[in-house]
């Protein structure tokens, strides 16, 4: 995993200038990530990497969630197969560079991918494989972390899908913008007494969606 390619920190000057993208090395990453072991070790566990450039903090958590679904679920493969796409699904990034968010989604898709052919070889199923794909299209998103919009001719709210597993199998997804989760963020940071009463705001989905298999989801634009 830890190539050459991953651990150069700079792409170009300009870049730099332009981007600030200089990259964090993977001893870096694993020691910040040790801060926070327990949650990286939880499957569910959702992680936003908002200037995630090509996925260094990212790679390192889904590879720590899918060695707990590994070691608790490899005997069955349904089971390995609903865990290991909740792993994928609640992981989040942003990036400005069109070509970071395409080389992250690869990334992270070859992460689970490799290990998923590796356990079960020719009972792999391509609906799997495509459900982790959608996913990644949508939770790594080509976008400006500060304005909170998309990039590219239509600009638009940064918009985040949770997903949530229902009864076992089902998926339920339901659409955010990013200002909405922002706004929630900021409420909770009020000292623990604050005088807002009892106006407790929980963030409105902009978007809900049908409850649909999760092997189904690759299709679900069909
Ligand atoms: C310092 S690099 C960090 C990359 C990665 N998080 C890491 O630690 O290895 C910064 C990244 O932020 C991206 N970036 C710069 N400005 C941004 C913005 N306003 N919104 C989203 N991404 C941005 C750059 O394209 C670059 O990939």
């Amino acid at each position: 995993m830890n190539s050459i390619k991953e651990e150069k920190q700079v792409v170009s000057k300009k870049r730099v200038a332009d981007h600030g993208e200089v990259y964090t090395s993977k001893r870096e990453v694993q020691s910040m990530l040790d801060l926070v072991r327990r949650e990286t070790e939880r499957i569910e566990s959702r992680f936003l990497e908002p200037a995630c450039g090509t996925g260094n903090f990212l790679a390192e958590i889904l590879e720590r969630k899918l060695r707990i679904v590994e070691n608790r679920y490899s005997k069955g493969q349904l089971e390995y197969e609903r865990n290991a796409v909740l792993a994928v699904s609640s992981i989040y990034g942003i990036d400005i560079l069109e070509d970071n968010v395409v080389e992250c989604r690869k990334r992270l898709f070859d992460i689970f991918g490799q290990k998923y052919s590796s356990l079960f070889k020719e009972a792999v199923k391509a609906e799997c494989q495509k459900t982790v794909k959608y996913i990644l299209e949508k939770n790594i998103i080509w976008g400006n972390a500060l304005d909170l919009k998309t990039v590219g001719a239509n600009p638009q709210p940064i918009v985040f899908s949770e997903w949530s597993p229902v009864n076992g199998s089902m998926l339920k997804r339901r659409d955010f913008t990013f200002h909405g989760l922002l706004d929630h963020e900021a409420i909770k940071e009020l000292p623990l007494f604050s005088d807002l009463g009892d106006d407790v705001f929980i963030p409105t989905p902009v978007k809900e969606f049908p409850l649909i298999h999760f092997l189904r989801v690759g299709d679900a634009d069909k």
